[in-house]
This record gives C-alpha cells, structure tokens and sequence, in this order.
C-alpha cells in the first residue's frame, strides 16, 4: 500500500509553461529537472505533471496519439526517465497523467478501428454499428471512417470514446463490460501503467476516471474495473499511487483509488471557497461555508479508511483562485488548504499567487481555461525568466499586468504568499495531527458565519485551527484552552470568559 501518500504534499506541473531549458518557447523535462530544487524547497514532495505524451495537441496532450512515447517538445522517453531519477535523488515522488477513457483520432488504435474489415481493434472504441444510430446522450465522430459506424466521443470531437463496455446493453452494438473487446482494452491500459511504473514514475492522476463504462448509472460497472486495476497494481507495484479526477470520493475510493479531487464540477461545494461570486475567503464576508463542510462531512464518513479527500488550490481546468482572492485573502485560503485531512496539491504559480490572465485567444484547446495555464513566473528578467525565447513565441503570452508577481522577490520577502505557504508547509509536516491521515472534527462552520474552527487530531497530538477570512473580528464560544500556539497570521486571537475573538482576516494553529 502506497505508504509514502500519508504525508505528500504535491505540486502540479502543467509541463508546457513550467520551464524552458532549451529556448523553444514551451516548458520541457529539462526545464522541470532544473527546478526540482525549488519545488522541495517551498516543502513539496511528490508531483503531479499533466500529460506529456506523444498528441497532436487538440486538448493540450488529453488526447494521446501514442501512449509509449513522450512528445518530442518535452524531450525524450530517456529524458523522462532522467526526470523520475532526479525526483527520487531528492526524496520525492512524481505521478504522470494517465488518459484511460479516450484517445487522439490520429492514435493508431483509432485508425485501424475506422477501417471496414475487422482487425484487433474493431471494438477497442465504442461504435454504433450503423452511421445514422448515434450514441445516445454522447458525441460522435461519423462520416470520416470506411467502417459503417458512428463512434461516440468523450470530450472534444477529436477525442474517440475507448470501448470498456456497457454496464447495462441495450442496443447490439453496446457490448457487456465483460466482452472480449472491452476486456482487450483494460489489458491494453494495464500494459501502458506497467510500462510507466516499470521505467520509475510512482503512479498516475487518473483523466475523468469515473467515464469508463458507459450506460452505467451508479457507477457500479466503472467501480468494479477500477477495482480490479487496483488489485493489479498492488499485486505488481505496491507504491504506486493512483488519484482520480472524479470528484465523488465514496464511489472513487471504493474503486480503489487512493485519493480523489474535490473539484469545481460535482457536488462538493468546493467553488464556494475559492471561486464564486461570494467566496468563503473572500474578506467581503459574505460567503459561506456551511453546504461544503455538509457534504466534506458525508464523504468522510463515508470513505473513512478507504483512501484521501484532496482539495487543490486550482488546477490546469479552472480559473486560478487570485482571479477571485487577493493579498491576504490567499494567505487564508493556504492555512485552510494546508490544514486539511488528505494531500494538498498545489497548482504551479498558485504558492505566488499568480494571476488568471484575462482575454487570452485559445492555446491547443484551452478556451477560458488558457488563463489559468500561462508561463511560470520566476523573476522579472525577460519572459519572467521561463524562457529564452523571442516573447512572440511563448506558447502561451505571459501575465504582462504591472506587479506581477515573481519567485525572486516573494522568496526574499518574508511577508510574501511564498513564504506564508513555506511556514505553513513546514508547520503541516512537524505535526502529524496536520498531515493526510491525521482526523478532522469540524467545531464551527456555521452557515453565513465567521469563523471556520476544525480540530484535527493524531494519537500524538490534537490541534484547533481557527481561520477567520472575513474583514470584521468574528468570535465563537470555545471550550479549548488556548495557550498552546503553534502559529497565527494577521493579528491576535484573544479569549475570555469561554468567547474567543478572532480578528479581521486571520488564523491562529494551537495544541489543545
Ligand atoms: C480533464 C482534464 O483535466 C482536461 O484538461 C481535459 O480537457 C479533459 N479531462 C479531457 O481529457
């Protein structure tokens, strides 16, 4: 069982706008390896890179044209393997980005399935068996394939639905997930997992785990395959570690993942944090936080021992939090991220509070996404120090708004976002009361109200962490004591007579 998972904290690297080692304008392994230095020392220890594998890039490599191969932009599958071994020199831990539920239309696998005869990967996606039958409910590729067929798609249109069978069949062309194709292509993701874990990665972040089987209402099919996956990485890589995105933690970890994301589609309320037009971190105070903490609590009970809640700071697909948050407000909103039960993720550039950048025209398939997804800022020489590159050939433009902000001058300065996320970081990891497996107890979360209060616990030690993100002094009745302080930001929580008065916009960690 994936022991190392208990205390990672990660970083995720979207590998097109981290670093550019070789002056071409795009991020790329090299890049990456130059600043794993930087990575563990803001606390990080394990890594989550998106997709870096051969695609012509509709949708910024989810759509994969050859599973074995790197693209050649990043460098090669010997420069990868390069990068999983710096990662391990220094104690940490990196996961790829594995596409189960689709492929590019340019992967081999399509090709050959759009031909009219029957050859090895006729039912290695899902087709209806007649071009004027779509399948219900999905979008489908018709009209380009000598076969008789339309195949159904699962994202963009250039992105083929692999064929793991129907839970429920109700038309012939909808195999059972017990079928000779659909089995063929579980074998075929085994055998890609196996050939990343036998060259060192420790896992993989799972694309829409939760779309596999098809006609499948209650998951049940999309369960039972991950669980025999899970049962095949744990006969054959015990520490691998495997995250979904789902999204829905009591179906997920009972599949057999590890962890699962809150994310901002699905039913957790996590937009009500972060991004809305009331955030709960938001100094306006006028969020709330209550229906979050409701449905935090239904999932932990729910999947208590089964595997980890995650919660990012944001993610390659959603607006970065600083589009909603500012200044102190992040400050807050890392206490609370870096406090909670399971393991944090950090979006790259989120630790200095980079921007969204508005009005981008769309990159390989970002649309408004792409704000989200511009180069990494690391200091105000030229590009921010991403790249050599001519800026007019930056894959993505750069944040060019006046007082963006930079690595550089957020380390050197002690008040920064930076350096409040490094003390936080390094306060989680001294605490195993604060770590990933460590309990959670909410003490006060009322709807509308200030402040958020949660107790975790170990079998060492419990600690309160009081977190007031409004712009007015907030108060609670507390039956702790609290001369145990652990560390605070903004300015003093008092207590007196059982009332605890917690200021305008800031927190306070004590051992109780
Ligand atoms: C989720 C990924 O995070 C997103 O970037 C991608 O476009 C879709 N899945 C399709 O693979």
């Amino acid at each position: 069982m994936a022991k190392w998972i208990d205390n990672a904290i990660f970083y995720e690297i979207y590998p097109q706008s981290f670093k550019d080692s070789n002056n071409d304008g795009i991020g790329d392994f090299n890049g990456i390896i130059e600043k794993l230095g930087y990575i563990k020392e803001l606390g990080c220890n394990a890594i989550w890179m998106n997709p870096c594998f051969e695609s012509p890039f509709n949708d910024a490599g989810y759509d994969v044209s050859d599973y074995y191969k790197t693209a050649p932009r990043y460098g090669s599958n010997e420069d990868l393997k390069h990068l999983f071994d710096e990662v391990h020199k220094m104690g940490m831990h990196i996961l790829l980005d594995l596409v189960p539920g689709h492929t590019s239309v340019k992967h081999k696998w399509f090709l050959e399935s759009m031909k009219a005869g029957e050859n090895e990967f006729t039912d290695r996606y899902v087709w209806t068996d007649d071009i004027w039958e779509s399948p219900e409910g999905m979008g489908c590729i018709r009209g380009i394939s000598e076969r008789n067929g339309s195949c159904a798609v699962n994202f963009f249109s250039t992105q083929p639905a692999l064929n793991y069978g129907f839970y429920k069949p109700e038309r012939p062309w909808q195999q059972p997930v017990d079928a000779d194709g659909p089995k063929a292509t579980v074998a075929a993701l085994e055998d890609i997992m196996r050939f990343w874990l036998d060259a060192g990665c420790d896992g993989f972040r799972v694309d829409m785990a939760g779309s596999l089987v098809k006609n499948d209402e209650d998951f049940k099919g999309t369960i039972k395959l991950w669980q025999g996956i899970r049962a095949f990485l744990d006969r054959e890589f015990p520490d691998a570690a495997l995250i979904s995105e789902w999204g829905e933690p009591d179906k997920s970890l009972e599949g057999g993942f590890h962890m699962d994301f809150l994310l901002h589609f699905g039913p957790s309320h996590y937009n009500d944090l972060f991004r809305c037009s009331e955030p709960y971190f938001s100094s306006r105070g006028k969020g709330d936080i209550s229906e979050f903490v409701k449905t935090y609590k239904e999932n932990y009970n729910k999947t208590s021992q089964k595997g980890l809640i995650c919660i990012p700071s944001g993610n390659h697909d959603m607006e970065r939090m600083a589009r909603y948050l500012k200044g102190d407000e992040l400050k807050l909103a890392f206490a609370f991220l870096l406090s909670m039960p399971g393991a944090p993720f950090i979006y790259y550039g989120d630790e200095i509070g980079m921007n969204y950048v508005e009005n981008l025209v769309s990159v390989e398939g970002g649309y408004g996404r792409t704000g989200s997804r511009s180069p990494m800022q690391w200091d105000n020489t030229r590009n921010a120090g991403f790249s050599g590159a001519p800026a007019d050939k930056l894959y993505i433009p750069l944040d060019n708004s006046p007082g963006r902000p930079d690595v550089e001058s957020q380390v050197k300065d002690v008040d920064s976002l930076y350096n409040e996320v490094k003390r936080l970081i390094s306060l989680r990891k001294a605490h195993p009361a604060l770590q990933n497996m460590g309990k959670i107890e909410f003490i006060y979360a009322e709807s509308h109200a200030f402040p958020f209060v949660y107790l975790r616990s170990s079998e060492e030690e419990k600690i309160l962490v009081i977190i007031n993100p409004s712009g007015k002094t907030a108060s609670f009745k507390c039956g702790f004591p609290l001369d145990g302080k652990l560390y605070s930001s903004g300015g003093s929580i008092t207590k007196e007579d059982g009332v605890v008065e917690v200021p305008a916009v800031s927190s306070g960690f004590y051992r109780v």
